[in-house]
């Protein structure tokens, strides 16, 4: 199946899943339209612990979708291999994330492997610092809430960064693509889209609706 990566692309993510029905989760999204975004924590880059490359392995059993793997963990390139392997489709590592080996080779490595790579920036992180990398990526997520936990509310004053990113972007000529992370629903979402934001992760504004599907609906409307 040809992945979707034209925006706009909304992105369920399985952290706010009932994990007990990980196959009726994953589901909800339709593979030829939405990514089924993938949040790992090591409990040392962020106070929260996840999944590993074996649930990533277990997702890829179930949907043909686009599979957009977070990495907060320290050292990501240790494990990126194994997140491709699984069947990840996209890895993206945090620039302010300890690495072993220059980020840009981090880079590098993961587009080596077969996957797309993806730089992220949490709240208190200048597009500055990313300068350095925005020649290398697929995409960049501008994190509009500190990472660690899902549910929490967003962070509008993010949206300059958004707009200087897509102003970069226009600038050099680059092609990545623009997610925001954390905090999107119905009426966050437009906020971000018109700042510039193409690719949309919604944990609880979806999966804590008694409705997924529904509320997965309602945010592909809000962004269209
Ligand atoms: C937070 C994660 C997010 C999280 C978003 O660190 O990166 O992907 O699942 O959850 P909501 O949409 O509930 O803010
Ligand atoms: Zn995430």
């Amino acid at each position: 199946m040809p992945h979707p990566l034209v925006p706009p692309i909304v992105a369920p993510s399985i952290l706010s899943a009932d994990f007990s029905d990980l196959p009726g989760a994953i589901r909800v999204p339709d593979p030829a339209r939405e990514w089924v975004h993938c949040d790992v924590m090591d409990n040392h880059f962020v106070p929260n612990l996840t999944f590993g490359p074996l649930l990533v392995a277990a997702a890829r059993k179930l949907t043909p979708a686009f599979l957009d793997v977070h990495l907060m963990i320290e050292r990501p390139e240790r494990l990126a291999p194994a997140f491709r392997k699984a069947g990840a489709d996209q890895i993206t590592v945090h620039l302010e994330a300890g690495h072993d080996t220059p980020l840009g080779d981090v880079l590098a490595a993961i587009r080596a492997g077969g996957a797309r790579a993806g730089l992220a920036i949490k709240p208190g992180t200048p597009l500055a610092a990313a300068e350095p990398y925005l020649g290398a990526i697929d995409l960049l997520l501008v994190m509009t809430v500190e990472p660690g936990f899902g549910g929490q509310a967003f962070m509008a004053d993010m949206m300059p960064k958004v707009r200087d990113a897509a102003a970069w972007r226009a600038k050099h000529g680059a092609r990545w693509l623009i997610e925001v992370d954390g905090g999107i629903a119905p009426d966050t979402a437009p906020v971000a889209r018109a700042a510039g934001a193409e690719v949309f992760v919604a944990g609880n504004a979806i999966y804590a609706e008694p409705d997924p599907r529904r509320a997965l609906e309602a945010l592909r409307d809000a962004v269209r």
